[in-house]
């Protein structure tokens, strides 16, 4: 799209053409202005390393609330069996896990003592209220309809003939075990930065997170792996 101009009329492309605040488009449109003002300003920080704790936690919202996004819609369209446009969000969700997931090394290079000082002006705040992480806990078990009519092991045994939904319970799979991954993870750093035996903002002990990492929203999915190597051993003992 580009602005009105008469015919002949050389564009200037310094000149911003979109509505919004900021002097280029790219501000305009990426809304750079309110973006970089939602951090505290050095002199309202507790410790400077809370810019890099705003920018991980903000960062993961926005990679979360995209790869919700994504899932929502490859729910939407699993129920009018479109698999293959399903799929394909499918990817971008896992991929967002898989980012947040990296992010995560960039906590670990705060020091423990000196981020009591961060976590002193938390309030109650708690990963437990991530919207992001929310709604994806709420999206993601309603992809689990998508194989009625046909069970697991038929779908796993006779793959080839079921390309699609095999790809889809595959995607699925790879959902499950980002989800897990971050978990594992989050754990991780939780444990180097303020330890595994003490409580959270929120009051929950850090145990309650160790046990989180269990925690599979398609169980049958990974049950079924265990199905097919006892299905493998009881057909190959006959
Ligand atoms: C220094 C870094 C971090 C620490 C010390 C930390 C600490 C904790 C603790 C102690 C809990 C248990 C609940 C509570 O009492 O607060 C928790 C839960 C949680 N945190 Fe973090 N966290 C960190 C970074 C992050 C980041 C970057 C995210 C990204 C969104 C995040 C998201 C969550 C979520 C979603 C939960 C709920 C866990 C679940 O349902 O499995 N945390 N965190």
């Amino acid at each position: 799209m580009s602005s009105a101009k008469a015919a002949g009329e050389i564009e200037d492309y310094s000149e911003p053409i979109l509505e919004g605040k900021g002097g280029s488009d790219y501000e305009r449109y990426l809304r750079t202005d309110e973006l970089l003002s939602l951090q505290k300003t050095p002199e309202e920080q507790a410790h400077r390393d809370e810019l890099l704790f705003q920018t991980v936690h903000q960062s993961s919202e926005l990679w979360l609330k995209l790869a919700s996004n994504e899932t929502a819609e490859a729910a939407a369209l699993v129920e009018r069996e479109e698999i293959a446009g399903a799929l394909r969000l499918l990817r971008r969700a896992s991929l967002a896990l898989q980012l947040i997931t990296g992010q995560l090394d960039m906590l670990e290079q705060m020091s423990p003592w000196e981020y009591q000082e961060v976590r002193a002006v938390l309030g109650h705040g708690s990963g437990f209220d991530s919207p992001g992480f929310g709604a994806l806990r709420r999206v993601v078990p309603t992809l689990g309809q998508a194989f009625s009519g046909l069970t697991l092991e038929e779908l796993y045994v006779q793959g080839r003939e079921h390309e699609e939904l095999y790809q889809l319970a595959e995607a699925l799979t790879e959902l499950d075990e980002r989800l897990m991954l971050w978990r594992v993870r989050h754990y991780k750093v939780v444990a180097r930065i303020i330890g595994d035996e003490v409580v959270g903002t929120q009051g929950t002990p850090v145990e309650l997170l160790g046990g989180l990492i269990k925690q599979t929203f398609f169980p049958e999915l990974w049950a079924i792996r265990n199905r097919l190597t006892n299905r493998a051993i009881e057909e190959g003992a006959q």
